[in-house]
């Protein structure tokens, strides 16, 4: 990034696993605000920067109007990463979650920034929107996006919404559409199948429930190389609207992943699967994304899904924390 000192940043959903991360990196240039709720976040997560005169914490939720006005002012970027955090739908759980957690949300803070007059905003999507991509690696302009998931849905929408703010009020939008992202702060019971997986070997040693049939295939980026990628993209690209896939050039089976967590837990369980070959309602078994229009801008990723899954299991591990 440029320096550019005198700049003010709103980052929402900032204690989260990503944005604390994306935190760390913004202090080193910018004034930052953070807008959490802790509903999945952690002030454990922000710590650090509590009492730097460059930082300001907004404990409040984004859905609220009075809050986002007074985070937006001033303003002169908002990275906005609050939202619902959980593609798996449990059935019989409220089905409006993503719509009121991420496209009502992502609507207030677009309202919020055009009545401030903010610019600029970055969105964390997620390759989930492609649904069961018909082309892998699948571009940035394949389509129709048909999700097969309401995270993916409400996604989506967000999307939408940004590119009409841009067109309709003059704003400038970079999207990016995550792969799985994954460090060791992503190590709360269930919430990655490295944290699923080790919670579980934690609880009993000698075996391992998979869910699925184990062959599921996607790609795993380390959070530090999707930090990277974000603010090399922020530098780099000047459409009004900018989508990027942000992902590892790779994908990694469920198997895989399981050895490698066994491996480095030093233990050899006896592994059973629950069968059925996705791993709950709405679940994509095989991605793989197309990353070329970031490397032609001249940014690549540094680590490997694989090299990504043992390094994010090793960092879990050595925090040695029973939340797992
Ligand atoms: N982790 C991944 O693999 C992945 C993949 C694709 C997209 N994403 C997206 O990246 C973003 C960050 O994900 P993460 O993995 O860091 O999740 P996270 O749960 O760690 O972070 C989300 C943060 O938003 C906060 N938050 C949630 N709802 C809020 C609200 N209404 N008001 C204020 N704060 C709120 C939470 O407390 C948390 O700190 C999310 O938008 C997520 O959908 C993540």
């Amino acid at each position: 990034m440029n320096s550019q000192n005198n700049l003010s940043v709103l980052v929402t959903g900032g204690a989260g696993c990503i944005g604390s991360e994306l935190v760390k990196e913004l202090m080193k240039k910018f004034h930052v605000t953070v807008l959490d709720n802790f509903s999945s976040g952690k002030s454990e997560h922000i710590e650090e920067f509590m009492g730097n005169p460059s930082f300001t914490l907004i404990e409040g939720d984004v859905l609220d109007k009075d809050v986002l006005d007074t985070a937006t002012k001033g303003k002169d970027i908002v990275f906005h990463l609050a939202a619902n955090p959980d593609i798996k739908f449990i059935p019989g759980e409220r089905t409006d979650k993503d719509l009121e957690q991420n496209t009502i949300a992502t609507y207030r803070v677009l309202d919020a920034m055009q009545k401030n007059n903010v610019r600029k905003i970055v969105f964390s999507s997620s390759s989930v929107v492609y649904g069961k991509a018909g082309k892998m690696p699948t571009p940035e302009d394949y389509g129709p996006l048909k999700p097969t998931s309401l995270y993916g849905a409400s996604k989506v929408a967000c999307e939408g919404l940004i590119s009409a703010y841009s067109s309709m009020f003059g704003m400038k939008g970079w999207i990016f559409r995550f792969a799985n992202i994954v460090g060791d702060k992503s190590r709360k019971k269930g919430r990655t199948v490295i944290s699923d997986f080790i919670y579980k070997l934690r609880q009993n040693p000698s075996e391992l429930e998979i869910l699925g049939d184990g062959k599921q295939s996607k790609s795993y980026m380390l959070v530090d190389d999707c930090v990277s990628g974000i603010l090399f993209a922020l530098e780099h690209a000047h459409d009004d609207v900018n989508i990027f896939n942000l992902s590892t050039t790779d994908a990694i089976t469920v198997d895989r992943i399981a050895e490698i967590v066994t491996e480095e837990m030093g233990l050899t369980p006896e592994i059973k699967y629950t069968g059925n070959s996705g791993g709950w309602p709405g679940d994509i078994t095989r991605f793989l994304l197309d990353t070329a229009k970031l490397k032609k801008l001249g940014w690549a990723t540094r680590y490997t899904s694989e090299e990504a899954v043992r390094t994010a299991a090793e960092r879990m591990l050595d925090r040695k924390t029973q939340s797992v």
